[in-house]
């Protein structure tokens, strides 16, 4: 079995570093506050929080907002999870209080519960109520619940009025944590640093970095097939050089490498095969990209491809260079770490090798 993973979350052996970022939600999650966790896309977020309700032991509900399709879907939602944690007949007395009756039925398949509203229209704010009420009757304070709540980026997409319904019950909550996660910062930052927004300056805010290069170093080398140490070393770090440490890519490239070494016995840098297979592999997808961009783009994510700084060309006024990398971050094809980096390494990869037919 390939032991490097991507795309999902990550879990146990896969499972990296992290340990001030861990403890850190630990404490905020033992306290009254609520959690913002933000960083760009396939950082680690979803992975971090798995492990940290993991390892509180404390009932969670988790959902995700990119799949979320209305208010009274999110209410429905909401009530699922309930119905994860407890018992119907614990239960029961508390449905009796909502205002508007959810449908339920066992589902034999699934051996669980599934809910859902009729659409309500402007009557779905109070189904959510009720779902978000049900939270605060469960919530026990030697056990108490945390709410998850993912892709928070998208919430303005499912209803305008959703973020202030959210504020406006979430104000009055005790004795439960609401966790906050997005990813494309520019979203996240005009909900929760927008003074007109309802959740301006809401709970302590937490910008997730990338894993530390030493420990994403040793947990490649550890799990590279059986070769010299030197080999091993010098193939972690292409690796990391080339995906300059995100967490994602370097596992994708790593998994990649992994299988040339095992399954194609290479004749020249396994490393290299691994890259040209991955962006041969996006082509079309990378092409079709590059044409719907505009030049002034396409010339900000050559200089990034590179590694040269796009301010200093000369070509374009400061002010137009400086929008379009907003742009791009907004987007989520350039992210801001230290300095602007290209999101996908393999798509810079592509960038400079099809760079004459620009
Ligand atoms: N602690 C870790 N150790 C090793 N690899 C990790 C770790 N965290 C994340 N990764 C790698 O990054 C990938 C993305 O992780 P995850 O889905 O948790 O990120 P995310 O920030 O929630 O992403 P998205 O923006 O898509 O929601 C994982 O599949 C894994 O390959
Ligand atoms: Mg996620």
């Amino acid at each position: 079995m390939n032991p490097f993973k991507f795309g999902t979350i990550v879990q146990g052996e896969f499972f990296t570093d992290r340990i001030e970022e861990l403890e850190h939600v630990r404490q905020l999650l033992d306290s009254e506050n609520h959690l913002v966790l933000i960083s760009p896309r396939r950082f680690g977020k979803s992975s971090l929080i798995a492990k940290a309700l993991q390892q509180t032991g404390r009932p969670s509900i988790t959902i995700d907002f990119m799949k979320v399709l209305s208010t009274e879907d999110l209410a429905a939602q909401l009530l699922s999870g309930v119905f994860r944690l407890h018992k119907m007949e614990k239960l029961k007395h508390l449905l009796t209080h909502f205002r508007i009756a959810p449908n339920i039925s066992y589902n034999p398949m699934t051996e669980g519960w599934d809910i859902s509203f009729m659409p309500l229209m402007e009557k779905a704010s109070v189904a959510l109520e009720d779902a978000m009420g049900l939270l605060q009757k469960i919530t026990a304070p030697e056990n108490r619940l945390i709410v998850v709540l993912d892709e928070f980026q998208e919430v303005n997409e499912i209803s305008p009025s959703l973020a202030k319904q959210l504020r406006a019950i979430i104000q009055h909550q005790e004795g439960l944590n609401y966790v906050f996660m997005g990813s494309q910062e520019s979203m996240m930052n005009e909900i929760f640093e927008k003074k007109k927004s309802p959740f301006y300056h809401f709970g302590q805010r937490m910008n997730l970095k990338k894993i530390p290069y030493a420990d994403f170093f040793s947990y490649i080398t550890s799990r590279l097939p059986e070769m010299a140490q030197e080999e091993k070393e010098k193939i972690a770090t292409e690796i990391l050089q080339f995906t300059n440490v995100h967490p994602y890519y370097s596992q994708q490239l790593a998994a990649a490498t992994y299988n040339i070494i095992m399954y194609s016995h290479p004749t020249g840098n396994a490393v290299s095969e691994a890259i040209k297979q991955q962006v041969d592999e996006h082509d079309l997808d990378y092409e079709r990209l590059w044409i719907s961009m505009k030049r002034t783009d396409r010339k900000i994510l050559t200089h990034l491809a590179r590694k040269s700084n796009p301010l200093t060309d000369r070509s374009m006024p400061t002010s137009t260079t400086f929008s379009a990398i907003k742009r791009l971050v907004k987007q989520g094809y350039v992210i801001k770490t230290a300095a602007y980096e290209l999101e996908d390494p393999f798509f810079g990869e592509w960038i400079l090798q099809d760079k004459a037919n620009m």
